[in-house]
């Protein structure tokens, strides 16, 4: 009888198994909304990406149902072959006019974006020099370029200088960074870091996933926020987090535009989105424009559970956004914390090794726009009694 060549990876699930680490995967009986049924329990949530509430918002869906009903429910190909409808054009355009900048590429998702681009613009001859906590896709992407890569520690705008400095002279250097840190919610030191690029001649990328929608005028990002237009070459947003459908995009030049059309390979060999996606996601700029209250909402509720968590004595380490940590350090504690809350009527994620360094293990939580205050006391209330319970708060 054959045997199972790959009989090593059900080892490996019992070792996370008597880690206390295995995750089994939670399922969503009902829409993705600040409340909502997992695994068969009512729960306040505190896990997803949708911070505006955009999921279910009634013009997105409204939008979403007409591109069905117009164009079908996909394209049946790349984009550069028969993948590019109108719709897809039209979202372009107008993601770039709300970046500000010449044009924009959307990929299949934030990943593909992050990895397809950094990959595309470096070759093996170049060099990328990256926060020692960004993303995973711009980690990938920066493997897949064969660049060389240099990590400088976390915002440390002068180890970066000094790596700067002690680069051959006429290598091509992309200085990379996120602008909201996905997991501890601090904010990329951006006003230096495009000082730093400006000075040694670098390309300067910005991954804007977690800040679309959140910072800056109408949600346009950190860039916006500091005041960096016209100094960042590379901005790539995404449309699966804020936005609350699905994509990544790339802002930029003309010429970057139209190189990634030519070169960024999730672009040229993945199919296109689904009209209806691209539909969602023009209605959802609509949203940011004539709506701009949800932002503040955001904000308010973003300030209180903060200050909530703050004042029952939890570490929430170095947040500046709606992304806040409950730090408990050890990975098995930040597991047993989630299936209390859990069992409490409260949803947020345990995260520990590899996502986050071992030692730093949380809990993380996400308010929306959408979460009522006796949702967010119902969630502090829980925190404060399985904190308690688990010996983590006094
Ligand atoms: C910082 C950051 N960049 C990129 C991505 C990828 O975005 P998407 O979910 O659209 O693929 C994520 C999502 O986890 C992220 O947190």
């Amino acid at each position: 009888m054959r045997s199972d060549p790959l009989a090593y990876l059900a080892a490996e699930l019992e070792t996370l198994k008597a880690q206390g680490l295995y995750r089994r995967l939670r399922v969503l009986e009902d829409e993705q909304k600040s409340k909502t049924t997992v695994d068969h329990r009512v729960v306040v949530n505190l896990s997803s990406n949708n911070y505006l509430g955009l999921t279910t918002h009634p013009l997105l869906r409204a939008r979403a149902l007409e591109a069905i009903e117009r164009y079908g429910v996909g394209t049946g190909s790349v984009r550069t072959i028969a993948g590019t409808m109108t719709i897809h054009t039209e979202l372009e355009q107008k993601l770039a006019e709300f970046k500000k900048t010449e044009a924009v590429v959307v990929f299949q998702s934030g990943f593909a974006a992050n990895a397809g681009t950094v990959s595309a613009v470096l070759d093996k001859d170049d060099i990328v020099v990256s926060d020692e906590l960004n993303h995973a896709s711009i980690i990938d992407g920066c493997r897949l370029s064969r660049a060389t890569i240099k990590v400088f520690p976390h915002k440390d705008v002068d180890a970066a200088r000094k790596i700067l400095q002690s680069l051959p002279a006429r290598r091509r250097v992309l200085l990379i960074t996120d602008g909201v840190f996905s997991m501890d919610g601090d904010l990329g030191p951006l006003p230096d870091l495009c000082s730093l690029a400006e000075e040694h001649g670098c390309i300067m990328m910005v991954d804007d996933a977690h800040a679309s929608g959140v910072f800056g005028a109408n949600g346009r990002g950190t860039i916006d926020h500091f005041g960096m237009h016209g100094r960042v070459d590379i901005q790539v947003g995404t449309l699966s987090k804020a936005i609350g459908v699905l994509g990544g995009y790339v802002a930029g030049t003309r010429a970057l535009i139209e190189f990634l059309y030519h070169r960024a390979r999730p672009f040229l060999f993945s199919t296109s989105h689904p009209p209806a996606v691209a539909a969602a996601c023009i209605a959802a700029l609509e949203v940011l424009m004539e709506e701009p209250q949800i932002i503040e909402r955001l904000w308010e509720n973003t300030r209180f559970f903060k200050a909530g968590l703050v004042g029952l004595g939890f570490n929430t380490g170095v947040s500046e956004s709606p992304i806040t940590p409950v730090i408990v350090g050890d990975g098995p504690l930040a597991m047993r914390l989630s299936d209390r809350l859990f069992e409490s009527g409260v949803f947020a994620q345990g995260i520990a090794f590899p996502t986050v360094a071992i030692g730093k293990a949380r809990v993380r939580t996400i308010v929306t726009a959408t979460h009522t205050r006796d949702e967010l006391q119902f969630a502090l209330d829980a925190f404060a009694s399985v904190g308690r319970e688990l010996g983590i708060v006094s």
